[in-house]
């Protein structure tokens, strides 16, 4: 790598910077992440998910990607509403490497070698700008510029951190943006008057010549009207872009991230769809994946209500009970994301911050979820939004406490797991003294201190204050109380092989 910031051609060439195209950066990002963490010991499965660290996804599917990318490919990443496509899109762009040797002046900040090797220029021709600066041409004689003929140590080169506008571009896809946003537009009569090429005035750089050099990253690519799209796909092709009102070309070589609906699948033109390595970005089939989908996004927020552990867990395994009984209806197709998990959640909390109080309960639990859920039903007309209603109420109705159970049971047994040994009589007569201490509230005060008499009760509210994270106007006695409430109105206290075998978040 050079040392300096202000360098040339010839410096480049001289230390090895290889001419690579946007793909080849991203590969060797990958390969040498991965052997890193490689070399740290770590799974494979474990690898695949620090490369995305924001994005929870099923092994195989980080593995189709990682596999796409690796390749060189541009990517379709699909899958129901909230499942995490955008996530990772923005995964990726944080893995991208961004600090970059541009020619300095350019307002496409072109590959150095673009401007002098001609094997290089093949794949990534110069711009307009750059053939008239070092080709010393006029704008009608551009055909003409030979790569060979320009010496490496007149093209001076600068080194730069790719940003939004300048080696990344997002496109939200929509009927309304058209092929000028993705082109730009071009006026060299102006270009005549100002001198300056990077002047607004004279080139506005659309969306795909933002990305040269990055990504381009384009959500709900489906939504993009025929023409926009045609576009685009001449620029996957042909790694360049002419701008409107204009005939002369520019490099717009990157890599295209896109995300999709289902929905929206069928509107993407074939021939653009024919170039995107498509990958199915599903919800997580394991539950300690979903969890953690539900750790990260809470992680981020402060937590001013105690939300007792048993509800993170209960709010994955309603959502999970709502994907396996629920049908392909679209209008309820966003009832069951992870959107939705995580909503249910901070709900809850709201309800609770709402009535005062500093702790959610079931009841809070029970509104936040009926109320993330039945917000994400899709509007449609009068009849069919009071049926989906009614779903959605009676699938609670019949299944939440029943989850609920089942986070309950999954804690009372990583106790008895964890902390008993699985030592039956054990289990009994903590359980015993725990219920003692239910019904005769004040034997909690101090419970947990080194000299209390309940010892059995103390065991339990370790692992409890362990495990619990709770804000700091609430003692740990508090805390543990509340959580043993919980369990005991639950009614958990059995465990047999299949809740000890639950895999549960780290
Ligand atoms: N797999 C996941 N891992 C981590 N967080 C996730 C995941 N899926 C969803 N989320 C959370 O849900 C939010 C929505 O996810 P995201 O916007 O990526 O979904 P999407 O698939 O793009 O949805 P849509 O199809 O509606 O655009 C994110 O901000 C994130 O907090
Ligand atoms: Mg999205
Ligand atoms: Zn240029």
């Amino acid at each position: 790598m050079l040392k300096n910031k202000k360098d040339n051609g010839q410096t480049l060439i001289e230390s090895e910077v290889k001419p690579e195209l946007p793909k080849d950066f991203l590969r060797h990002q990958l390969q040498s992440r991965i052997e890193m963490l490689r070399e740290k010991g770590l799974e494979d499965p474990e690898i695949l998910q620090n490369l995305y660290p924001n994005t929870i996804l099923d092994t195989g599917t980080l593995e189709a990607l990682t596999a796409a990318l690796i390749a060189g490919n541009n990517v379709l990443l699909f899958g129901p509403p909230g499942s995490g496509k955008t996530n990772l899109a923005k995964d990726i762009w944080e893995m991208f490497p961004k600090r970059n040797y541009i020619v300095d002046g350019c307002p496409v900040q072109d590959n150095p070698y673009s401007i002098f090797d001609s094997d290089f220029f093949k794949k990534v021709p110069a711009c307009p700008f750059c053939k008239t600066r070092f080709g010393e041409l006029s704008f009608s004689e551009l055909g003409y510029y030979d790569p060979s003929k320009v010496d490496p140590n007149s093209v001076p080169v600068n080194l730069v951190t790719l940003r939004e506008g300048h080696g990344l571009a997002r496109i939200q896809g929509s009927p309304e943006v058209f092929p000028d946003n993705l082109t730009g537009t071009l006026n060299l009569q102006r270009l005549e008057k100002i001198g300056d090429p990077t002047s607004p005035l004279v080139l506005e750089p659309g969306k795909l010549l933002q990305a040269n050099r990055g990504l381009l990253m384009v959500d709900e690519i489906g939504k993009l009207p025929r023409g926009t799209q045609n576009v685009l796909l001449q620029a996957l092709q042909e790694h360049i872009v002419s701008p409107a009102k204009s005939r002369e070309t520019f490099p717009a070589s990157f890599i295209a991230i896109c995300t999709s609906n289902l929905d929206d699948l069928d509107n993407i033109n074939e021939p653009l769809n024919d170039r995107l390595s498509n990958i199915h970005v599903n919800f997580n089939k394991m539950h300690w994946k979903n969890r953690k989908i539900i750790d990260l996004a809470l992680a981020k927020g402060t937590n001013d209500v105690f939300l007792p552990e048993i509800f993170l867990e209960g709010s994955v395994f309603i959502t999970e009970a709502w994907r396996n009984a629920s049908g392909d209806v679209y209008e309820l197709s966003e009832v069951g994301s992870n959107r939705t998990m995580i909503d249910i959640i901070t709900r809850s909390e709201a309800y609770t911050n709402l009535q005062e109080r500093r702790m959610v309960s079931l009841q809070d639990f029970e509104k936040g979820a009926q109320h993330a859920m039945l917000g994400r039903i899709r509007a449609r007309g009068g009849d069919s939004l009071a049926q989906n209603e009614d779903r959605i109420n009676g699938f609670i109705s019949k299944n939440l406490q029943k989850e609920l159970r089942k986070a309950g049971r999954l804690y009372w047994c990583g106790f008895y797991k964890d902390i008993l040994n699985e030592d039956k009589p054990e289990g009994k007569r903590v359980l015993q003294e725990c219920q003692k201490v239910l019904k005769n509230p004040e034997l909690a005060k101090g419970a947990l201190r080194q000299d209390s008499s309940q010892k059995k009760y103390r065991k339990f509210g370790k692992f409890v204050v362990g495990r619990e994270h709770y804000p700091g106007n609430l003692n740990s006695d508090e805390v543990v109380l509340s959580v043993f409430g919980l369990l005991s109105s639950l009614d958990v206290f059995e465990c047999d092989e299949s809740e000890l075998k639950i895999k549960v978040a780290k």
